[in-house]
């Protein structure tokens, strides 16, 4: 089993630092808390900081308050889907917060897990629930789904051009009662692109599964949903770390923070209106991506985005 290794561990401790060490009872929301590598390393750093870890993931849960037992109440552990974030707040009685970081997507832990469904690499029922305990399964998707839905979430999703033949072949497949585990999709999608166009990306299969991964669990509409709840979150001087690993997911979080980034003064003028200059800043311009050494390290890595801002007013 692979393990797994934080991504921009000591980048995203630096980049909440300034954040935390400004108050006197910092608070830091872990919108993703996987094994708690992240968590673990800020409550190692900041000995009065106090995190909230959420995860939609019951067994991601069990391990991370394995791993973070020794920092007892520093740590409020949430099982929840991370656009519930203004309501968490709400119950726990917190006003804002000093930092809020999200890792994207899924674990390690969730890819080795040969049941949970989501690798094409082994042989498993098609699940790929995040929470095992609500929404539609994968194969319950593929069952069920439209043709032309179908198409739709593996072309936007997946940004597959074959989508069209894939869909065609799952609908085949699923009449035949011939679509019940992952190696029946990863061949399905194998046999539905051309011979030439397989010799070039990596495994066919890849871009299926991200596909039916983000519809299963939602991920896109989640994130919509979660960005303004994590944004109003912050306290001034507080700061919100998100890295990303697809474009789609990408793209929601780059739109979110130019829009809040973007004063109201029309184009142009030398000063900001009164009241219309924006309530938050970039603390990184653009994205950044992780260092060569750090990908050859960790491959995950390797398509991360890195995006961060912070609140600097009202
Ligand atoms: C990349 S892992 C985080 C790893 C973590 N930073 C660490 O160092 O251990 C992403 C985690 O976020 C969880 N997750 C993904 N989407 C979520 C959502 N919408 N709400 C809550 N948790 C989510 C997944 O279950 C997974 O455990």
């Amino acid at each position: 089993m692979q393990l797994h290794i934080p991504v921009a561990l000591n980048r995203c401790v630096a980049l909440l630092a300034p954040a935390i060490e400004k108050s006197n009872s910092p608070i830091v929301i872990d919108a993703t808390l996987g094994m708690g590598g992240h968590t673990k390393a800020l409550l190692a750093a900041f000995p009065s900081l106090r995190v909230i870890g959420f995860d939609r993931d019951k067994q991601a849960i069990a391990i991370a308050s394995e791993n973070l037992k020794e920092f007892g109440d520093r740590i409020t552990i949430v099982h929840a889907v991370y656009d519930e974030i203004s309501l968490t707040l709400e119950n726990l009685g917190i006003q804002a917060v000093d930092g809020i970081l999200f890792d994207l997507g899924v674990s390690s832990l969730q890819l080795d897990e040969a049941d949970r469904g989501f690798a094409y690499s082994q042989d498993a029922p098609l699940d790929m629930r995040m929470d095992q305990s609500s929404g539609l399964s994968a194969h319950e998707i593929l069952m069920s789904y439209s043709r032309s839905d179908l198409i739709h979430i593996i072309r936007m999703y997946g940004e597959e051009k074959f989508a069209p033949r894939i869909a065609d072949n799952i609908i085949k497949a699923r009449e035949a009662g011939a679509l019940n585990t992952t190696k029946d999709l990863a061949e399905i999608v194998k046999e539905s692109i051309p011979a030439p166009a397989r010799r070039t990306g990596g495994n066919p299969a890849k871009r299926t599964f991200q596909a039916l991964r983000i519809e299963v669990n939602q991920e896109l509409e989640v994130l919509t949903r979660a960005m303004p709840q994590a944004i109003s979150a912050l306290a001034i001087g507080g700061r919100l770390v998100v890295m990303a690993y697809q474009s789609l997911e990408d793209k929601i979080v780059k739109k979110a923070f130019t829009e809040v980034t973007t004063s109201g003064t029309p184009l142009g003028l030398p000063v900001d209106l009164p009241n219309s200059a924006a309530s938050y800043t970039f603390v990184i311009r653009g994205s950044e991506s992780a260092s060569d050494a750090e990908i050859i390290e960790n491959p995950r890595a390797t398509s991360m985005r890195l995006r961060a801002i912070e609140r600097v007013a009202a």
